[in-house]
């Protein structure tokens, strides 16, 4: 199959600024994966050829990153991605009991997307804030001391 993905000009321009913030072109991976992320909304093969092209890599290493950080989506997700932390701080505070409540409220498990493509759900580890524990992120946002009545208001919000 034929990769149909490209960046644009302004976008590899982007990243050969990146690159020269370090000493091998190799540790510009993860913003790299991190833009096209941003560009198509998750890391389909196509995406990370696309990646390894612009970085010259090996598929095989861009794919290995990619799959080791969860950050990073293997499939598609919603427009708006709800994670939620269930790690020691979060889960004395009742994060896994929200995740729970969230599941059962969306109708979707763990990586999973409604059929609108909406809303998708991810159980995460320490995401660094577990003074305002529990807490959740949509997309980029933070939310801290939550509780699901406030999920449901934030995500109700959602424009
Ligand atoms: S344990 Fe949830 S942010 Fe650290």
């Amino acid at each position: 199959m034929s990769n149909k993905l490209t960046f644009s000009a302004e976008e590899l321009q982007k990243l050969e600024t990146i690159k020269k913030r370090y000493p091998e072109p190799k540790a510009a991976l993860m913003p790299a994966l991190w833009m096209a992320q941003a560009k198509w909304g998750w890391l389909s093969d196509e995406a990370m050829t696309c990646v390894a092209e612009a970085l010259e890599l090996p598929l095989a290493h861009v794919r290995g990153v990619a799959t080791f950080y969860t950050m990073y989506f293997k499939k598609p997700m919603g427009k708006y991605h709800l994670q939620i932390c269930t790690n020691v701080s979060c889960m004395l505070r009742g994060g896994d009991t929200i995740f729970a409540q969230a599941k059962a409220r969306y109708g979707i498990g763990h990586n999973e997307c409604t059929a609108d493509g909406r809303l998708s759900l991810e159980e995460v580890e320490c995401m660094g804030a577990c003074g305002g524990a529990p807490m959740i992120a949509i997309n980029e946002d933070y939310h801290e001391n939550i509780s699901f009545e406030h999920v449901e208001k934030l995500v109700a919000s959602l424009p």
